[in-house]
C-alpha cells in the first residue's frame, strides 16, 4: 500500500528558525582538543585549529553552537579558561572524569565560531556558582569596554565583545549526575534571580532555563511544572534534551525515536501553556532542544569510566560513537519531528560536533570525516526553509515494543514561498519492505522534482570509518518521478530521503 500524503503551502506551521540546526561543543573527550583544535595538525592554522574541521563544519551547514557544556560546565570556572595560555590551571574535569587543560576558552572558541560562521549559545554554570559568575562572564563577553572585565577581555587579545545573545541558564540540573544537582524549586529560585540580574545589565538576552534531560527521568512533567512557575517572567525557552538507542535489538522502536521526541515536546508545551494560562500570562515560552542525538550510552556506562583520579587523561576517546545508516536514519527522523515542531522548537543543537557522538570525526594527525548521521544534517539544513507545513499523511502502521502501533513512513515539508522552493524529508521505518510514496503537490502550482537523494545500504549497519570514509553517502534517488501534480517515489527499507520541488 502506498504512503500518500498531501502538501498545502496555507497550511503554515511556523517559521523555520535557523538555530534549529544548531550543535553543542563540550569540553568533553576529544571534541574540543584533538577535534577543533590540535596545532601540530598538518592543516593547522595560526590558532592551532583544523582546517579540515573548520571546511566540514562548514559543509555541515550548523548555525549556533552551545559551549562549553554540558556536564563539564556545571563544574567550570570561565577564568580558567582566559588570559596567557601558558598560566592557565590545569583542573580535574569531575564530570568526565579528565583533566582539563584550559589551553581553550571563551576567546579561543569565539574566534573559531566566526571561521565557521556560527552564533555562540553559552552556558554558565549553576552548579557550584551562581549569579554573580553568571554576571562576570557576561560582562566580560559583551561589555564593549571601560569596566574591569571588559577591558580584561581586551587585554587578553578580544578588543571587540562577543555579543552573546543566547544564555542556557546551567545544564540538566535535573540530572542526579550534575555537580550541584538539587529540587526542582532551588533550581528555580537560583535561575530565576541569576536571569533577572542578567537582565539588569542586557534586557534582551535571550535566556533558556534548564527543563527535563530525558523525558524518562522520573520528575519529567512536574520539574517543568515548578521550573516555569518560578521562572516564566525570566526566561525566553526551556530545553529539551533526548538521546536514542536500540534498546536489546530492538530496532522496531528505535526506529520510531521519534514518536518519542514528538511527545516528548508536546508535552513540555502543554506544560508551558498550562503555567501560562494560571498566570493569566501573554507572553509564548519557547523549547530550546538543546541537545539531541543517537547516544549508545548503554556502551558508554560499561566501558569508558575511569576512576584512579591521578591518572585522569587529557582528552580522552569518550563517547566516539560509529553511527550507522539505521542511526543516521533515526537521525533524520528526529530532524523531522524537530521541524515539525517550528512553531514552538526555535532552537535546537545536535550534541556533539566532532569526535564525541559527532557527525565529524578525526584522527590526530590524521584524516576528518564525515559519519552517516552527517548526510541528513547537512541536506536538512541546507533544503529545509522559509516554514513548516502541516502534512495530511496517510500509510500503514506497524507495532512497536515502546510506543504501540507507529506510522511506517514519517515526513515534513517546507516551503519558502518567496524562493518557490518546497523540501520534503521523509523515512521508511520498515526493517524489510519499501514503500510507495505519493505526494500530491497540485496545490504548489506548477513545480518540477528539483532533486531526489536517499539514504539507504543493503546492509543497515553499514558505517563509515578511519579506513573506510565513504562507504556510506547519500545517492539521487531515480525512482522519483512527477506526474500530474503528484510525486511518486520509492522509499528503500531503512532509509531518509530529501525531495526538492521547485
Ligand atoms: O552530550 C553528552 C552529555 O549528555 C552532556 O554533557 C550532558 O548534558 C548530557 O547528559
Amino acid at each position: 500500500i502506498p504512503a500518500h500524503l498531501t502538501i498545502d503551502p496555507h497550511f503554515v506551521v511556523g517559521p523555520v528558525n535557523r538555530r534549529l540546526f544548531g550543535s553543542f561543543v563540550e569540553h568533553l573527550g576529544r571534541c574540543v582538543y584533538d577535534g577543533i583544535f590540535e596545532p601540530t595538525h598538518p592543516t593547522a592554522d595560526e590558532d592551532g585549529c583544523r582546517k579540515d574541521v573548520v571546511a566540514l563544519v562548514r559543509e555541515l551547514g550548523v548555525t549556533a553552537i552551545r559551549y562549553p557544556g554540558g556536564n563539564f560546565v556545571s563544574g567550570y570556572r570561565w577564568e580558567d579558561g582566559v588570559g596567557p595560555v601558558d598560566q592557565r590551571p590545569r583542573r580535574l574535569d569531575l564530570a568526565w572524569h579528565s583533566t582539563e587543560t584550559n589551553e581553550v576558552g571563551l576567546n579561543e572558541f569565539a574566534r573559531w565560531l566566526t571561521k565557521v560562521d556560527c552564533e555562540l549559545m553559552y552556558a554558565v554554570n549553576l552548579g557550584t556558582r551562581g549569579l554573580q559568575e553568571a554576571l562576570d562572564v557576561l560582562e566580560y563577553a559583551n561589555v564593549r569596554s571601560g569596566t574591569a572585565l571588559s577591558d580584561l577581555r581586551a587585554a587578553h587579545g578580544s578588543p571587540e565583545p562577543h555579543s552573546i545573545r543566547m544564555w542556557c541558564l546551567g545544564n540538566e540540573m535535573d540530572g542526579p549526575w550534575q555537580l550541584g544537582h538539587g529540587t526542582a524549586k532551588s533550581y528555580a529560585q537560583l535561575a530565576s534571580k541569576t536571569a533577572r540580574a542578567m537582565r539588569q545589565l542586557d534586557p534582551d538576552l535571550e535566556l533558556v532555563v534548564c527543563g527535563s534531560s530525558s523525558a524518562a527521568m522520573p520528575t519529567f512533567g512536574e520539574w517543568e511544572r515548578v521550573v516555569l512557575e518560578e521562572t516564566y517572567d525570566d526566561v525566553d525557552y526551556i530545553s529539551c534534551h533526548a538521546y536514542y538507542e536500540p534498546l536489546a535489538g530492538d530496532y522496531g522502536s528505535f526506529l520510531a525515536s521519534a514518536v518519542d521526541m514528538d511527545r516528548f515536546i508536546d508535552s513540555v508545551v502543554a506544560t508551558a501553556d498550562h503555567v501560562k494560562a494560571i498566570r493569566r500570562s501573554t507572553k509564548t515560552m519557547y523549547v530550546s532542544f538543546d541537545e539531541w542525538n543517537v547516544w549508545y550510552q548503554s556502551r558508554y556506562h560499561d566501558v569508558d569510566r575511569i576512576t584512579d583520579v591521578e591518572t585522569w587523561p587529557v582528552a580522552p576517546r569518550l563517547l566516539e560513537d560509529v553511527y550507522t545508516v539505521m542511526d543516521a536514519v533515526v537521525f533524520g527522523s528526529l530532524l523531522i519531528s524537530l521541524l515539525r515542531h517550528a512553531d514552538r522548537v526555535t532552537s535546537a543543537s545536535l550534541a556533539q560536533l566532532v569526535n564525541v557522538i559527532a557527525p565529524i570525526m578525526t584522527e590526530p594527525g590524521g584524516d576528518a570525516w564525515r559519519q552517516t548521521t552527517f548526510f541528513p544534517f547537512a541536506l536538512t539544513s541546507s533544503l529545509a526553509r522559509g516554514s513548516t507545513l502541516e502534512l495530511k499523511l496517510d500509510c500503514r502502521t506497524y507495532h512497536t515494543t515502546l510506543y504501540g502501533d507507529v506510522p511506517v513512513v514519517d515526513a515534513v515539508a517546507t516551503h519558502d514561498a518567496d524562493a518557490g522552493a518546497t523540501a520534503v524529508f521523509a523515512v521508511n521505518r520498515s526493517q524489510t519492505d519499501e514503500v510507495g510514496l505519493e505526494i500530491d503537490a497540485s496545490h504548489l502550482g506548477k513545480v518540477t522534482i528539483g532533486s531526489a537523494q536517499t539514504l539507504h545500504d543493503e546492509d543497515p549497519h553499514a558505517a563509515n570509518t578511519l579506513t573506510d570514509q565513504e562507504r556510506v553517502r547519500v545517492e539521487p534517488n531515480a525512482t522519483a518521478r512527477l506526474d500530474g501534480g503528484v510525486v511518486r517515489v520509492t522509499l528503500p527499507p531503512v532509509s531518509w530521503t530529501a525531495i526538492t520541488l521547485v
